[in-house]
């Protein structure tokens, strides 16, 4: 740690134990969208739990990508046993509403528990994959396993699962006239250090329109 300007602590991560760094990298990388992936084991039994490093890459074709890091253990979290066993998943989008249910699922539960069933939410059948939505839930992706990336070895060590969106769930009430999808309507929750949530209030929200370049 060193003060390269006194209003600063200047510190390189390499001087960290990786769960202090993981604490600072949660507060630098937020809020952030909440993935609520629904999958299934290769004996197909469900499961269901929260991912915050969580984004979206490209479009063409769209993609997104999940990080469950590894277990102070070494082993992998379930769900991304199940990905790799199965290359089939459903990203729901977390809202207020369920908060506290997808709080529920992030237990540390035993290999072959199902989380749907203490979450009391309700699985709904997706159209391409195999491991059902959360009918809950206003916004779902149904994905398809691309590629699993994986940075650095051992505890929190991180596991990028990039995957293709082979199908999208929306709920009718969140369309605008127009079609197109009002933000304000959704109830987003998101994830910042420790353990704070943001609430995506329509009264906290406001829009920019992008710029155009000016002429030099
Ligand atoms: C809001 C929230 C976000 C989370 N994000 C992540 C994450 O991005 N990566 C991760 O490895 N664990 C994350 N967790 C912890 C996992 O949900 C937890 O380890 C869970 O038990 C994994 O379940 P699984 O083994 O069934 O896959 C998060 C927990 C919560 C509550």
């Amino acid at each position: 740690m060193s003060d390269v300007t006194p209003e600063f602590l200047s510190i390189d991560p390499a001087d960290l134990p990786a769960s202090d760094a993981y604490a600072i990298m949660l507060h630098c990388v937020a809020p952030r969208p909440i993935a609520f992936v629904s999958t299934l084991s290769a004996d197909g039994i469900p499961n269901l739990a929260p991912f915050s490093y969580f984004m979206a890459g490209g479009a063409n074709p769209p993609s997104v990508v999940i990080s469950p890091t590894t277990r102070p253990d070494g082993s992998k979290k379930h769900t991304q046993t199940n990905i790799e066993a199965t290359g089939e998943y459903v990203i729901n989008v977390v809202t207020a509403a369920i908060a506290e249910q997808m709080n529920q699922t992030s237990a540390d539960y035993p290999e072959g528990y199902s989380e749907w069933e203490p979450s009391g939410l309700h699985p709904l059948a997706a159209v391409k994959v195999k491991p059902a939505r959360v009918a809950e839930s206003p916004l779902a992706i149904e994905c398809r396993l691309h590629t699993v990336v994986g940075h650095g070895t051992g505890p929190l060590s991180a596991n990028y699962i990039i995957g293709e969106i082979v199908q999208f769930h929306v709920r009718k009430d969140l369309l605008r006239e127009d079609g197109r999808i009002d933000a304000r309507r959704v109830g987003y929750v998101a994830r910042m250090g420790g353990s704070w949530y943001a609430h995506a209030e329509p009264e906290n929200m406001f829009e920019l329109a992008r710029p155009a370049a000016p002429n030099l």
